[in-house]
């Protein structure tokens, strides 16, 4: 992918559609941003922020992560060049894991493990353009075997489930994390579920390791579209997002009977997973409250604000064909900005279609409009001073909930998409909320 917007071949139609648009930038740098910028790039920008957050939990150390934004510097918005230098320090990172000395405590194995884990998920990002790159599965083999080695390192080791989907053809991913030893003490309980690109095992770093230290159990999933169902299943993202979360519940609430309190069971939706959980708590009263960090609203109007302003009107326009003629020239060309570069080759991926039209038609489909009103248990919605995909849908979606809806601005360093960055701000925030909302202490202090 080229540096520079005009540097490449830009020829009739696309050279009219850009040379109109110097916000086109190759860089796409946030014209004023709250941290300082880490690259140039600022979806680059976006994903050395995530892999500094996880060094909270055990999953990133900071030379490391700075040291990747600094080789970029050298090739701004170039995903294969980004992808070898996470990919080089995963293999680097596995090597000193794999190293007998390593092995002599638990602290070691998972804290090298899961950073080897992480670091291939970092270098698995921006790669999703050519569907047959075996990298995609196999950096996905390695980060499995890799965080699976943490997990089982864990004070109490967590457990890998899969949960058929009662009446569908697809089996849920899921990885249970239990708060307490105890087989008969019911602690509150935390479901969570991400949205178009993060892997449940991020969720781990995200926020299991901040719950299970309050005395939450966790449950992370994955249905179809994310990660790892996308990849063994073959299977793209579906709508009807209760399909996926009521036999997650029906899993916690008959084989985790003994362990979960049941007017504390929380679900939490990450990104466009936030839409994902209001959509399911539509259909899920046994849930006691929802959290959405980024509250989509419409998937269509987050999505297209990512596309350069003078494509939308050819799609719109209903001129499927020149649409994706259009859009998959430039990006051939390396004349998308990165983040719609980003978002075009993950879309298309998580959503399974090669056409762009098709894409954002299947995105029309999800949207709260027809069920926020059934959601009746109390929700959080944490919305930020520089969303970028939902901008302004937060507002919406509480609007649209009433009186249960509580939207919580993150703004300033805590104010990027799903608080990328200040994820003890965002946990500290949360938890506070389920404190308040949900009673009853936070499950250790009331647990025994
Ligand atoms: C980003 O790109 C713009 C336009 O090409 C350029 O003026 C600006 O200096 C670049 N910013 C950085 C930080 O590279
Ligand atoms: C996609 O990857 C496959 C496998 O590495 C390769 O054979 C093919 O040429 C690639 N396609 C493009 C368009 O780069
Ligand atoms: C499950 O798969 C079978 C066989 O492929 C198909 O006939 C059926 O419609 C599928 N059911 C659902 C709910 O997708
Ligand atoms: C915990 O309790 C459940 C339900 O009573 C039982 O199925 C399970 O075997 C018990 N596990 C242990 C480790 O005792
Ligand atoms: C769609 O766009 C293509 C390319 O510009 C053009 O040739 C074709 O006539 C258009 N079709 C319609 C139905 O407008
Ligand atoms: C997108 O939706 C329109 C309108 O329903 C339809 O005509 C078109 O064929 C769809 N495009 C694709 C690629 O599915
Ligand atoms: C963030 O919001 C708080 C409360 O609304 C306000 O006092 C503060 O000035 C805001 N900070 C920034 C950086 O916008």
């Amino acid at each position: 992918m080229k540096a520079s917007l005009f540097s490449g071949p830009v020829v009739g139609l696309f050279a009219s559609l850009l040379l109109n648009r110097p916000v086109l930038a190759a860089n796409n740098t946030d014209p004023d941003p709250p941290t300082l910028p880490l690259s140039s790039t600022s979806n680059f920008n976006f994903n050395f922020l995530v892999g500094l957050s996880n060094a909270l939990s055990g999953g990133a150390d900071i030379g490391p992560i700075l040291g990747v934004a600094q080789k970029t510097q050298a090739a701004p918005g170039d995903f294969p060049f980004y992808t070898a230098a996470f990919h080089e320090l995963a293999l680097e990172t596995k090597a000193q894991a794999e190293d007998p000395d390593n092995a002599f405590d638990p602290i070691n194995v998972r804290d090298a493990w899961f950073s080897t884990a992480h670091y291939f998920r970092r270098a698995d990002e921006v790669n999703h353009r050519n569907w047959s790159n075996p990298q995609i599965n196999s950096f996905w083999e390695e980060q499995t075997a890799a965080f699976n080695k943490g997990l089982a390192a864990l004070p109490i080791p967590a457990q890998r489930i899969q949960i058929p989907a009662r009446e569908d053809n697809f089996t849920i991913e899921a990885i249970w994390y239990a708060a307490s030893e105890s087989n008969s003490t019911k602690l509150p309980t935390l479901i969570i579920g991400n949205g178009l690109d993060a892997a449940q095992e991020d969720s781990y770093h995200h926020f299991v390791a901040h719950a299970l230290l309050r005395g939450w159990n966790c449950i992370t999933y994955e249905g179809p579209g994310q990660p790892t169902v996308r990849r063994t299943q073959n299977l793209g993202f579906i709508p009807e997002w209760e399909r996926v979360v009521t036999p997650v519940v029906d899993y916690v609430l008959s084989e985790k009977a003994h362990v979960v309190d049941t007017d504390r069971l929380v679900l939490l939706g990450n990104s466009f997973g936030g839409y994902l959980a209001g959509r399911a708590a539509a259909f899920e009263p046994r849930l006691s409250a929802v959290i959405m960090i980024g509250g989509p609203w419409d998937a269509y109007a987050g999505f297209t604000t990512q596309l350069p302003s003078e494509l939308l009107p050819i799609y719109e326009a209903g001129n499927y064909t020149q649409f994706d003629d259009t859009v998959l020239s430039l990006r051939e060309a390396g004349e998308l900005p990165p983040d719609a570069a980003w978002g075009l080759d993950y879309g298309l991926w998580a959503m399974k279609t090669h056409s762009p039209s098709e894409f954002f038609n299947l995105t029309k489909q999800y949207r709260l409009d027809d069920v926020a009103d059934r959601i009746e248990m109390p929700v959080f919605i944490a919305d930020a001073e520089f969303e970028f995909v939902s901008k302004g849908q937060g507002q919406r979606v509480a609007d649209a909930i009433g009186p249960n809806a509580q939207r919580h601005l993150f703004n300033g360093t805590a104010g990027y998409h799903c608080q990328t960055g200040a994820y003890q701000e965002l946990t500290r925030t949360m938890h506070a909320w389920l404190h308040k909302t949900l009673g009853k202490g936070q499950g250790r202090s009331k647990s025994a």
